[in-house]
């Protein structure tokens, strides 16, 4: 993990591969309803001393270069820092974050495990006047909600997706033949899944229609597929009774479309461990954690996601400054920054209780054994 620390300070974002990638991203607008514009202004003018930061596991890799980068960017500029990490646990998680709020955080930086049920914690930080910014995954149900900062969670999707098309090459096969995949969604509870999955199936749905793609478990929903936690343990499980009960002698499956990192470790075991014929199954990924790196090169895992976590979380550091600042949440709060890499200001995607949040989303990459050195750089094992 610090190898990787290291390594990731060292990348700049790179020209990105999929520029014509569409990031049209779903939103969850009610039918009926036209929300109205964010204009959160909780922050009183007072001087902010004490950031608290909170993560929500320190199971994943990840998690622990975003928090180490904050931190780092934080305490440079003179602020002390409050940490935690959540453990996975909606319970354990508003626990941390409420003490923080009692230890004295002014302003708060959280990744949410579950987007929806921060309920106590988002009470206690506005009527303390502590605003909130949602790191990574969306908060909802904060009428202050300061900004939400990620990478674009559709196009995470749908550049996993397009892999598996690309790779079994399937606008050109032949008519008659078709390949079997099996889908493994993310955390139900993680508003982010559902962002992935969607996106995933925008471009796989119209192959499975045909008949080109098959997922012989038939199972293919969000829910159905989701994987809790994100857990290497519970994908492993799954792949495995998925590979006893559907492909035994006759059948070879293709590929999988793992949401995460995590995930793909799971299926990647299994697979090893499981499956008897010859072909190598199709695995993708997210996050580029250093075991599926490794995977990677070797071949057991096909490709992985790159968010660069410098550049996301300087984002969150430029945007807090700036409102910490006096700069106004209606203008674009990474001004007067120079940022080498791309971030889009997006007002009309995300919307909690009928109100347009502010996003800034940044755009991942896809890894490959083909690309791995360019973008991540050769040391990085
Ligand atoms: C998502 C995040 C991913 C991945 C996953 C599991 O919300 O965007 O990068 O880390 O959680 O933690």
């Amino acid at each position: 993990m610090h190898k990787l620390f290291k390594i990731v300070t060292l990348i700049s974002i790179l020209a990105l591969f999929f520029t014509n990638c569409s990031s049209q991203e779903v939103s969850n607008i009610p039918e009926e309803t036209t929300p109205t514009s964010q204009s959160p202004t909780i922050y009183t003018g007072e001087k902010v001393q004490t950031i608290g930061i909170s993560m929500p596991a320190a199971q994943l890799e990840r998690w622990h270069i975003d928090a180490d980068l904050l931190k780092t960017l934080f305490e440079d500029a003179g602020y002390d820092v409050l940490l935690s990490y959540g453990d996975n646990l909606i319970d354990t998680q508003i626990n941390e974050i409420n003490q923080m709020i009692d230890q004295g955080a002014q302003l708060l930086i959280i990744a949410p495990v579950d987007s929806d049920s921060l309920g106590s914690c988002i009470e206690n930080a506005n009527k303390a006047n502590i605003p909130i910014v949602a790191y990574d995954r969306l908060i909802y149900h904060d009428p202050y909600l300061l900004a939400y900062v990620s990478y674009d969670n559709y196009m995470v999707g749908q550049l996993q997706a397009q892999y598996i098309v690309d790779a079994l090459d399937l606008n050109n096969s032949d008519n008659d033949s078709s390949f079997n995949l099996e889908i493994f969604s993310g955390d139900s509870a993680d508003n982010n899944a559902i962002y992935f999955y969607d996106g995933a199936m925008s471009i796989l749905e119209p192959y499975i229609k045909t008949g080109k793609l098959k997922v012989l478990s038939n199972q293919t929903s969000f829910y159905g597929t989701s994987v809790s936690s994100w857990d290497t343990s519970l994908a492993h499980e799954r792949m495995e009774v998925l590979l006893s009960s559907y492909y035994g002698t006759n059948q070879q499956l293709n590929a999988v479309l793992a949401a995460n990192d995590s995930i793909a470790l799971g299926v990647s075991e299994a697979i090893e461990s499981s499956y008897n014929k010859d072909n190598q199954v199709i695995i993708t990924g997210q996050d580029c954690d250093s075991s599926n790196i490794q995977n990677i090169r070797d071949g057991s895992q096909s490709m992985s996601i790159f968010k660069n976590l410098n550049n996301e979380a300087y984002a969150t550091f430029c945007i807090v400054q700036n409102y910490l600042n006096g700069v106004s949440t209606g203008d674009d709060l990474t001004e007067g920054y120079d940022l080498d890499f791309t971030i889009r200001r997006d007002s009309n995607t995300y919307v909690s209780d009928d109100v347009y949040i502010t996003s800034y989303l940044l755009s991942p990459e896809m890894v490959t054994n083909v690309n791995i050195d360019e973008i991540l750089g050769n040391s990085q094992e």
